[in-house]
């Protein structure tokens, strides 16, 4: 099983570290004007028109996020809510004119490195009320959906997942892909990073809405790979899945699929296509190839790890009640902080008080690594930024790989990568929700590791955002 050479995983990791990994080319520029276009068209598909009610549930952002309301209502989503679930995780929630060459720029509901958005979302689902059974692609840009297979393909998923019990009694499935060289052509191989990074600030809001709709999900990562980008059509070199999200409940069993015959259809992800091989390699290298290795690899995964984020709330009068969709659609990444500091009740909402800190999980507390000012530090390890400097805690999300690894696999490194981020994508929405500016950002991994050590040897950095007070309104 080459899932278990795990060689690979590091070459990759090694490979794509700031400032000096093999894999990255010191020369490599990138200019705006190069930028892709962010939206995969589809020539000569049926489409269906999507009506987005974006009116508040009534569910607050910080109990959306906390996932503090387990009872299960509404378990078969219908258009209406897919809709929802579409658009706070992938739609266009703002526009900004900014001068030539950018001119009109499309923000989406979640952070994304670059503003690039490389991940897609599809839809495989059973007859729901308001839409048939089908496969479809999430247009964010006409708000629609495109139809790519008419019929219930939800047997594919259930065999691909080798059998999954969530998979097997869902309505819905989402499936998260990634279009390689939409962010390549600026980020290079550590492109394969940023698929883990931008889809868990993603699937931060889906989880988020979701849990506002009072509706069953699991994330499921172990799937045999080509099975479902067959399903979706995909030219797997391009563009790949990472993760299926099966939503809602439902006990009629699953009809067999029809014939899995080719989609016809034809598609452009991207009109400026330049390949890192290294981004294949190591996809290739974490897929899974088939039922029995699915059923195996998944035996690793205990339940305890699923990816759960309990915050600590604030007492009840600090509480901010604003709804989770006021909070998605006010959120966008800050561009300048200002030195004030945070309060330490907002920090505990958020997770971390200031300073150089290991953040003890299972204790919920703080462990002092080093006292002292580090802001300038901190600065030099979110690459040398302002706004690492600026912020008021910057917040180093790190993992034991060589563990992860030896358990999982290759696929471990795509987890280790999403549950930071989706932990991440949590604290975007925390921190607006509390009236906080936040901002993922990159780093020189070593350094981080050397700063935190000797507590943080044998652990790589995943994920980094900053978090603190805002000097403008957005941005
Ligand atoms: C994982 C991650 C890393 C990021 N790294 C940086 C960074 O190093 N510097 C920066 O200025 N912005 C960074 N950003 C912010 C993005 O540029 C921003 O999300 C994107 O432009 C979209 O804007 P919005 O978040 O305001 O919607 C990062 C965002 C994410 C999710």
């Amino acid at each position: 099983m080459k899932n278990y050479d795990v060689e690979h995983a590091w070459h990759y990791h090694n490979g794509t570290k700031h400032p000096n990994g093999i894999l990255l080319s010191r020369f490599h520029s990138f200019h705006p004007e190069m930028r892709p276009s962010p939206y995969k068209i589809y020539n000569d598909v049926q489409k269906i028109h999507l009506t987005l009610d974006k009116e508040p549930i009534g569910i607050s952002a910080l109990d959306a996020i906390s996932n503090l309301d387990d009872s299960k209502v509404d378990d078969i989503p219908d258009l209406n809510v897919l809709t929802r679930l579409l658009y706070f995780s992938g739609g266009i929630t703002r526009k900004i004119k900014f001068p030539p060459p950018v001119g009109e720029f499309e923000f989406r509901a979640a952070s994304c490195t670059g503003a690039l958005y490389h991940i897609e979302i599809y839809v495989v689902c059973s007859d729901i009320p308001g839409l048939d059974a089908g496969v479809y692609h999430f247009d964010p840009k006409e708000l629609k959906l495109h139809i790519l297979r008419k019929g219930d393909f939800r047997q594919e998923i259930v065999d691909a997942t080798a059998e999954e019990d969530f998979v097997k009694q869902a309505p819905v499935m989402l499936i998260f892909t990634d279009v390689f060289s939409r962010n390549s052509i600026k980020y290079q191989a550590r492109e394969y990073r940023h698929a883990f990074w931008d889809c868990g600030t993603m699937l931060a809001n889906t989880l988020a809405i979701i849990s506002a709709h009072k509706i069953s999900s699991r994330l499921i990562s172990g799937f045999v790979d080509h099975m479902i980008n067959n399903l979706l059509g995909l030219d797997s070199n391009k563009e790949a899945s990472l993760f299926i999200l099966p939503v809602g409940h439902t006990n009629k069993p699953i009809p067999k699929s029809s014939p899995l015959v080719s989609t016809n259809t034809e598609s452009t992800n991207s009109d400026n296509d330049v390949d890192y091989p290294e981004i294949n390699y190591i996809h290739e290298a974490s897929s899974l190839c088939n039922y029995i290795e699915v059923q195996s690899w998944r035996k690793h995964f205990i339940k305890s790890q699923q990816i759960v984020t309990d915050l600590i709330p604030l007492k009840n009068e600090l509480l901010t009640t604003d709804g989770i969709e006021k909070v998605i659609l006010k959120r966008g990444s800050t561009r300048t902080f200002s030195h004030d500091s945070i309060s330490f009740e907002q920090l505990s909402t958020v997770r971390l008080p200031s300073g150089s800190y290991h953040y003890v999980k299972e204790k919920n507390s703080l462990q002092l690594l080093r006292g002292g000012d580090f802001r300038a530090i901190s600065g030099n390890l979110g690459l040398g930024q302002d706004l690492p400097r600026d912020a008021s805690v910057t917040i180093f999300f790190m993992a034991n790989l060589q563990k992860i690894l030896e358990n999982f696999g290759n696929r471990g490194y795509r987890i280790a990568q999403l549950e930071a981020a989706i932990i991440g994508g949590k604290m975007y929405l925390a921190a607006y929700a509390l009236g906080l500016g936040a901002t993922g950002l990159t780093f020189y991994d070593d350094m981080v590791t050397n700063f935190f050590s000797p507590h943080a040897t044998n652990k790589d950095p995943m994920f980094l955002i900053a978090l603190g007070k805002k000097t403008t309104f957005h941005s």
